[in-house]
């Protein structure tokens, strides 16, 4: 396991990582996600020694890192680390020389063979004899994972390793992924949504230099709120049957619950869906069409809770903290008789 503890760092006198607690595990992938500037970058650069912290510890497999010359050797040995920009990493000027530098430098043994499979392992097996100048944009995003993998690593950091590649280059970029995690921890950071959805086992929100969520799943509406870019999508507008009911030039418009649905009938409101609700004012949602979700104020938070789940722009036109009282009463479980 890595683990950072406590971080902090700085470039100057400007504080950009404040305390930060971080943890990833092999067999797992971990997903950085957060705005331009949160600090993301600043965090993989410490996991393998690049960075030393101004405080905290960062300790791999167990061993605390004192960032002595030994400990960083044994630590760039553990800890692979690809950079967003392959023109910052990659320095030889041929494909070989390129991938075979690692080996040769830890004194691997049978390094034509270790070079052949790592560019095999990238899809860019037969390039060795090619100038990585004359390589793309995507096959030298390519080279420096392979270079990476060459050194066998335990774990593998990767800084936005889908910035610029196609939809072909994203595809074999999450089937390397998939295929690393099988033997090692991947770190990577992305603002690429389908790309954290396709490969995230656990998923770390950055703002502010601080971790400010983790989890198993994509927090959707924190996401947003941490300037994490979602997909482009229609909007959900949920008021409550007590509220003022907007005027607006909605594609559907749903109710949810009784007191929803005697209400839109007493405004002579036609409704779109009338069943299976919020399920589906969320796929239209989704689909892009603007929505409107009558709900009764009891289901607010069922609401809050289940569109947090999904990538959809939601407004409340209510105030879910006056609805908490009666929240409380709807205990867990009762989601689908309240669906
Ligand atoms: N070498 C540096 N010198 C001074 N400031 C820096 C340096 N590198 C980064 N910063 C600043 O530190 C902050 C965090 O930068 P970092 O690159 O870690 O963010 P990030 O989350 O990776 O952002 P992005 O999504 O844009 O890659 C930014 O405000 C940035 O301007
Ligand atoms: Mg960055």
């Amino acid at each position: 396991m890595i683990e950072a503890l406590d971080l902090w760092f700085s470039y100057g006198d400007r504080d950009v990582l404040k305390g930060v607690n971080f943890r990833a595990k092999k067999g797992e992938v971990t997903v950085l996600m957060g705005r331009n500037g949160a600090g993301k970058t600043t965090l993989l650069l410490h996991l393998n020694g690049l960075l030393k912290p101004k405080k905290g510890k960062l300790i791999v497999e167990g061993k605390k890192i004192r960032y002595t010359k030994s400990d960083l050797k044994w630590l760039r040995r553990k800890v692979a680390f690809v950079f967003q920009n392959p023109d910052d990493q990659i320095i030889a000027p041929g494909v070989y020389q390129e991938v075979a530098f690692g080996p040769v430098n830890l004194r691997m043994g049978n390094v034509e063979e270790i070079v052949k499979n790592s560019l095999k392992a990238v899809g860019l097996e037969g390039y060795e004899n090619r100038l990585c100048s004359t390589l793309s944009g995507g096959e030298k995003k390519r080279l420096a994972i392979a270079s990476a993998l060459a050194m066998n690593p335990d774990y593998i950091v990767m800084d936005e390793p889908t910035a610029g590649v196609d939809a072909e280059g994203f595809n074999s970029t999450v089937e390397i992924v998939e295929k690393l995690k099988e033997e090692k921890g991947v770190i990577v950071s992305t603002h690429d949504l389908d790309f954290a959805r396709a490969v995230g086992d656990k998923f770390v929100f950055m703002d502010g230099g601080k971790i400010v969520y983790e989890g198993d799943s994509i927090d959707y509406e924190l996401a947003r709120k941490c300037g994490i870019r979602t997909f482009f999508s229609g909007e959900l507008v949920v008021v409550s049957h007590d509220g003022t009911i907007p005027d607006g030039d909605f594609d559907f418009i749903a109710a949810m619950g009784v007191k929803a649905k005697k209400r839109v009938e007493k405004e002579g409101i036609n409704l779109d869906i009338a069943s299976a609700t919020l399920e589906r004012s969320i796929l239209r949602a989704l689909e892009g069409h603007s929505v409107l979700l009558v709900c009764s104020a009891e289901m607010l938070h069922v609401v809050k809770r289940e569109v947090s789940k999904f990538p959809v722009n939601v407004k409340f036109l209510a105030s879910l903290e006056s609805y908490e009282e009666k929240a409380i009463e709807v205990k867990d479980g009762s989601k689908n008789s309240l669906l």
